[in-house]
């Protein structure tokens, strides 16, 4: 990934691809923005307070720093062996920005991952409930992709709206955007 990103931003002077652990390794400065994709949810509660924190005092005045974290509709949940990470709700996040700071948040669902783990709960259905169907078949996974696809006003727009309305938690699995700015 890092190959990768310094090729891709190789003609960009004020780009600059920094390897590191977050709990520590920040650089120097002061910055308009600073955006944490998918990292929160592999820190504790004390790492990401800590970090926030710490992040806080490298904002400029009137900067932010926006978080996009996978989440639940409520409580946390901690997958552990091979792929470990923390889902936590939307009020824990909040709990925790308070715990970092004085904040201002705004929060934003993130439709377009909900597109995904609605197709991927799909084909985990299929699997359960139709198990002599190939199992890993590419075919049976494109075809519910492009039927989610072809019905997208519906399945990808109207239908998450609703569940989320009438607070039906499906797909289990959402995602959130986070805009935190200084309170003046
Ligand atoms: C879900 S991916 C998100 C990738 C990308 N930032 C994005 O928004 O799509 C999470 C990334 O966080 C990295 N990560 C996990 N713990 C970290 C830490 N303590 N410091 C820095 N990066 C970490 C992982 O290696 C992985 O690349």
């Amino acid at each position: 990934m890092l190959k990768a990103a310094r090729e891709r931003v190789s003609r960009l002077p004020n780009v600059m691809i920094l390897e590191g652990d977050a709990r520590q390794d920040i650089p120097e400065g002061s910055f308009d923005m600073i955006f944490l994709g998918g990292l929160c949810m592999y820190l504790n509660d004390l790492d990401v307070m800590a970090l926030l924190h710490s992040l806080k005092s490298r904002l400029v005045e009137g900067g932010s720093i926006i978080l996009r974290e996978s989440t639940l509709h409520q409580g946390v949940f901690l997958s552990r062996g091979e792929y470990q990470a923390v889902y936590r709700s939307v009020d824990l996040y909040r709990q925790l920005f308070n715990g970092a700071g004085c904040f201002r948040v705004e929060v934003r669902r993130n439709y377009g991952y909900t597109n995904l783990v609605t197709a991927e709960e799909l084909v985990n259905l299929r699997r359960r409930w139709l198990p002599f169907l190939s199992r890993d078949s590419t075919t049976l996974g494109s075809l519910t992709w492009w039927a989610l696809r072809g019905t997208a006003p519906i399945s990808f727009w109207t239908l998450p709206r609703i569940l989320s309305q009438f607070s039906i938690p499906w797909p289990k699995l959402q995602n959130h955007f986070f805009r935190l700015r200084l309170v003046e």
